[in-house]
This record gives C-alpha cells, sequence and structure tokens, in this order.
C-alpha cells in the first residue's frame, strides 16, 4: 500500500470521492452554514463603506447618528452570525470524520489474513487514526476557510471594483503573484504530508511492537537498541515536520508581504486619485478598509492551501486503506450447506502455497477423506504443514479451486460467513484480550452465563479459575499476560468449545498442557464426537496422548501426506509416528512446553 514519492498522485480525484460520498449528505448544513458565512462576510465589508460614508458625512457636516447606530448593529449582527457559521460547517466535519472511521473499522473487520500479512499495524492504526482527523480538518476548518476566502476575495473584489476597476486591479495584481507563488510550494507540502503520516505510522509500529515485546526486551536489557531505533524514526519524522513548518514559514509571509504591497499600490495609485478628485476620501478609507478585511484572508490563506494539501495526502492513504482488495471470497455470496452438524470434509491432492511466497510448497498433493463427526488427529513435526493444512480447510487462506471439499461443495463456493459461522478454531497461538476471562470465552456481549461455566470446565480450567480472586470476572492483562501458558490455551480452548461449531479445529492446544489435564480434556472432546450428528473435530498435536483416541491420524512430513490410520495401527508399522510414541511413552513424557 505503500506508494513512492514520485508515484504521489496530485489529484482532485480524492477530494471529489470525499465530497459525493461523505461531504454530499452534509448538504444542507453546508448550504445553511453557507448562507450565515456569506451575510457575516458581506456584514464584514459593509462595515467600511458605512464608515466610507461616514467620513464623506463628517466632512459635509451632515450629522452621524444613523451611521453610528448601523455600525454598532452591523458590528453585533457579525458576531451572532459568525458563531452559527462556525457550528453549521463544523459540525459535518466531525459527522463525517466518525463516518470514515465507522467505514475503514469495518473494512478491517472483512480484510483478510493475507492482506495483514502485508502490513504492518503501526500504519493501518495511523490510517485509521491521525490521516482520519486531518481529513476532519479539512472538511471542517477547511470547508470553511475555502467558503470564507472564495466569499470574501468576491465581495470586497465586487465592492471594490463597483468603488474603482483601476484600483482594484492596481491592489489584486500583487495579491495574484503572491498566492501564485505559494501554490508551488504546496504541491511539496503534499508529499511531505504523506510521508510525515508514513513516519507517524512507523513510530506507532515500533511502540506497538516495542509494548508487546517489553518483557523479552527488559528481560535482555535490548533497551538501548529499541530506543536508538525509536530515536531514529522520531527523528525523521521531526524532520519532515520541520520541512513542513519551512514551507508555511516561506508562505505566509510571503502572502502577507503581497497585502502589504497591494495597500503600497493603493496609496501610490489611489492618493493621486484622491487629489485630482476622481474619487473622495471616503471612497479612499472604504478601500483601504476592504483590503484591510482582504488581509486576514490572505493570512489564512497560506495555512488552508497547506491544510487542503494534507487533507488530501490522508485522505489519499484512507481510500487507498478502504479500496484494498478484499478476498474474492468475502465478496461474493456462495452455497450454503446445511449447518447443525459436523460436516464431512474431502481433500483432493491439495498443494498449497502461501500467497506471498508462491515458489515454496508447504503442502503437496495431500488426500484424504475424512468422515461426518469423526475426531481426526494430525501429527507431524513442527513445520510439516499442520497449521496450514486447518487454515485452508477453515478459509483462512484459499486453497486452489476443486481440492477442498465440505460436505461434496468446494469450500471456494461455501459462503464465506456461513462457514465461518459453523467453526470453531482454537489457534496454536492464541489472542486473548485485555478484558475478563469470560468475554474473552464468549466474544459476545449478554452470554448465557452457564453456557461459559460449561465451556470452562470442559476446558479443564475450573480449578485455575476457583483459584483467581475475581474467577471469571478476572480481567486477563493485555493478551492475557496474567495467566500461564497452559491457562491461556485452555481460555482460548473455551472459547472454541462455547462456540459449539460444527467444525471444531485445535492446532496444538494442549501443548502447553500438563498431562493429567490433557487427559482431561481428551474426555471431554471425546463427549463432543461420536455422537450422531456432533461437531467433526480436528486436533493438531505433536504428543501422541493427545491423538490416542481420536478416529483417525494422518501424519504430516513436509507437507505430505506420508501415512494415515488409527493410533493402534500406527504404532505397529514403521515410521516417525512409531519412533515417536517409542520416545514419546519411554521416560517420563515430553517436557512441559511452552506454547510458541
Ligand atoms: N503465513 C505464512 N506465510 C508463509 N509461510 C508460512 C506461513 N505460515 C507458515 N508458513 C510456513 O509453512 C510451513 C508449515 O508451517 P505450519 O503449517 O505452521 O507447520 P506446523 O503447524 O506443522 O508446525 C513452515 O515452513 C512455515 O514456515
Ligand atoms: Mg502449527
Amino acid at each position: 500500500m505503500k506508494t513512492g514519492e514520485n508515484k504521489v498522485a496530485w489529484g482532485r480525484r480524492p477530494i471529489i470521492r470525499l465530497l459525493r460520498t461523505y461531504s454530499s449528505r452534509y448538504i444542507g448544513w453546508y448550504v445553511a452554514g453557507g448562507l450565515f458565512l456569506w451575510l457575516t462576510n458581506y456584514l464584514a465589508v459593509s462595515i467600511p463603506l458605512q464608515i466610507g460614508h461616514a467620513i464623506d458625512a463628517l466632512r459635509a457636516g451632515t450629522p452621524l447618528g444613523r451611521y453610528v447606530v448601523t455600525i454598532g448593529l452591523m458590528g453585533a449582527a457579525v458576531i451572532v452570525v459568525r458563531t452559527l457559521s462556525r457550528i453549521l460547517i463544523f459540525n459535518p466535519g466531525r459527522y463525517q470524520e466518525y463516518l470514515i472511521r465507522r467505514d475503514v473499522f469495518a473494512k478491517l473487520m472483512r480484510l483478510q489474513p493475507a492482506f495483514y500479512a502485508g502490513q504492518t499495524r503501526g500504519d493501518v492504526v495511523s490510517r485509521a487514526s491521525n490521516d482520519v482527523t486531518w481529513v476532519r480538518t479539512l472538511v471542517g476548518f477547511g470547508g470553511l476557510q475555502v467558503l470564507n476566502v472564495t466569499m470574501a476575495v468576491t465581495l470586497a473584489g465586487w465592492k471594490m471594483v463597483s468603488l474603482s476597476p483601476w484600483l482594484t486591479a492596481a491592489a489584486l495584481v500583487p495579491i495574484l503573484i503572491g498566492v501564485g507563488a505559494v501554490q508551488f510550494g504546496i504541491r511539496r507540502v503534499f508529499v511531505l504530508g504523506r510521508r510525515s503520516q508514513e513516519q507517524l505510522g512507523e513510530i506507532s509500529e515500533h511502540v506497538l511492537g516495542t509494548l508487546q515485546g517489553m518483557a523479552a526486551i527488559q528481560g535482555f536489557v535490548a533497551e538501548r537498541a529499541f530506543v536508538n531505533r525509536f530515536e531514529e524514526r522520531n527523528q525523521a519524522w521531526l524532520k519532515t515536520g520541520i520541512q513542513l513548518a519551512l514551507i508555511r514559514a516561506v508562505a505566509l509571509p510571503l502572502l502577507v508581504l503581497s497585502g502589504g504591497v497591494a495597500m503600497f499600490m493603493l496609496l501610490a495609485v489611489g492618493g493621486p486619485m484622491a487629489i485630482e478628485g476622481t474619487i473622495t476620501v471616503g471612497e479612499m478609507v472604504a478601500f483601504a478598509a476592504l483590503l484591510t478585511v482582504l488581509l486576514p484572508t490572505l493570512r489564512s490563506m497560506g495555512w488552508l492551501l497547506s491544510v487542503l494539501a494534507r487533507g488530501r495526502a490522508s485522505l489519499e492513504r484512507i481510500f487507498e486503506l478502504l479500496d484494498a482488495p478484499e478476498t474474492e471470497i468475502a465478496a461474493s455470496p456462495g452455497v450454503k450447506v446445511e449447518a447443525g452438524r459436523g460436516p464431512a470434509l474431502s481433500i483432493r491432492d491439495l498443494t498449497f502455497s502461501y500467497p506471498d511466497e508462491p515458489d515454496r510448497q508447504v503442502l503437496r498433493g495431500v488426500s484424504v477423506d475424512l468422515p461426518a463427526g469423526s475426531m481426526v488427529g494430525l501429527f507431524g513435526r513442527t513445520g510439516s504443514g499442520k497449521s496450514t493444512l486447518l487454515s485452508v480447510v477453515a478459509r483462512l487462506y484459499d486453497p486452489p479451486r476443486g481440492t477442498v471439499f465440505v460436505d461434496g461443495v468446494d469450500v471456494l463456493d461455501l459462503d464465506l460467513l456461513a462457514w465461518r459461522r459453523r467453526l470453531a478454531v482454537v489457534p496454536q497461538r492464541p489472542f486473548l484480550f485485555s478484558d475478563t476471562i469470560s468475554s474473552n470465552v464468549a466474544l459476545e456481549r449478554d452470554a448465557d452465563n452457564e453456557r461459559i461455566e460449561q465451556a470452562v470446565a470442559a476446558a479443564a480450567l475450573g480449578p485455575d479459575i476457583e483459584a483467581l480472586q475475581s474467577g471469571l470476572d478476572t480481567v486477563v492483562g493485555e493478551r492475557g499476560i496474567m495467566l500461564s501458558g497452559g491457562q491461556r490455551q485452555r481460555v482460548a480452548l473455551a472459547r472454541g468449545l462455547f462456540r459449539q461449531g460444527d467444525l471444531l479445529i485445535l492446532d496444538d492446544v494442549l501443548s502447553a498442557v500438563d498431562h493429567a489435564t490433557e487427559s482431561g480434556l481428551v474426555d471431554s472432546l471425546e463427549v463432543l464426537g461420536g455422537t450422531d450428528g456432533g461437531p467433526t473435530v480436528l486436533i493438531a498435536s505433536h504428543r501422541l496422548s493427545a491423538l490416542r483416541r481420536t478416529d483417525l491420524v494422518l501424519v504430516l512430513d513436509r507437507g505430505s501426506l506420508i501415512d494415515v490410520g488409527r493410533h493402534d495401527e500406527l504404532i505397529e508399522r514403521p515410521g516417525i509416528y512409531r519412533e515417536t510414541w517409542l520416545a514419546q511413552s519411554a521416560g517420563a513424557g515430553p517436557a512441559e512446553e511452552v506454547a510458541s
């Protein structure tokens, strides 16, 4: 998703798209806000004219009272009208920020592992937060200023022209030159703005990674390396920020200067005209006052141009994310197969490579039939492809067409969401949210407590939870840091059991569990399976004690299915299964492992 500087698109398209998809629904707000803004500007330029009239009246010796009252009333009205215009235009900015954030989050939910494999979290976080905030600035303050500048320039310009076209031309030329010069720098602001947001993403990524690995960093006293790397990124970001500030610092005085030159031109050209009597002194003063109204507008213009450029850069990053291709699976509604019972799985000559490494075959020519409702073990050394086979069946990754069938239907033709709803996947590295144990088990609000307790008991977590002070309501800390590896695995297992899916996938979930607990777990899994219409269960493990009571074991070696059979059959045949069995049943069994 990274776009190099050379490819940066400096188009109006992102802005037009923003206006179409988001801003258009607030058209009423903008029209009303624009109206009040127009009034504000109208009053702001009418006041100088009144002052001009008053001065001419003063010279003619006519009473001034009328003008004083009018000017006072107009001044008061400006305050009210100006406030209203800001409210009416800023609020849609906030609403649009809210809508975009909502859409970005919804999109993140639809994107699949294949997308996330190619992203840093920091960059995604930065798009979803900083970039969206810039868009709010763009459509709120930016929108207001665009209207404001346009109106002030048109109104003041029109009044000025009606006072004296010559004077207007003389005053406007330097201003136009100033704006034109600044426009040059703005392209650079766009490029730098984009870079700045990308660098912010790298900083977020570094902070996220550091926080997650804090225990490892501190344990290995590696703080310095992480601080240094952070320092590099932070400095890079600072540099971009300073360059941005520099452009603004040059642009602003340039615009203010052009205003000063305009004032000078007014006096140089207008002074003689007033002396000759082509215009009155009052008109001359009114003209000067109009220019003074324009000056703050010019000052805000430098800022506005840079907000537009940065907002556009952020907008582009957001639309890139919103446009990230969704795997066709998520997009196409497919066949719905009967739910509520364990499916039969059939794997036909499955060869699979991960999308980012298309040349390395992680599974090779795997073919096997798994009956509905069976309990199937997957055995193989680390890296043999167990997790991959399970992800492909769960369709976290897409297998090639015609290789994986669920009740006779190609898994690619299934309705993805309907299929996922039937799955209960407990991954090898379970993720726990920093929430209570019961929320981690149920992943939904208002879940039935009794069902949570059943799942927890079936996952052999009961005694562990009794030992915790708040029981099921214990908050487990970031990623479940409060729990041991085995406890985390069993919370994840309880989550899988709570789902009551038709296909239960357990990826090495018993690896960090001691043998006594493991035995109890296998018992409760057996109760689940075996019943008619019960779920199909797939258990990956390199511990054979967990596979002993399965109906069938698949033996994988470097991506190939080298043997299939019941445990008692496999231990009779020479091969890695038998070797492992002999090794594991000799001695005191394998050492306790910690889930990786
Ligand atoms: N997301 C991934 N992208 C690329 N390669 C992967 C990915 N996940 C696993 N692999 C590779 O696939 C092979 C099989 O891994 P895996 O299925 O996790 O084996 P197992 O679960 O049996 O330990 C390994 O060589 C691993 O490096
Ligand atoms: Mg694995």
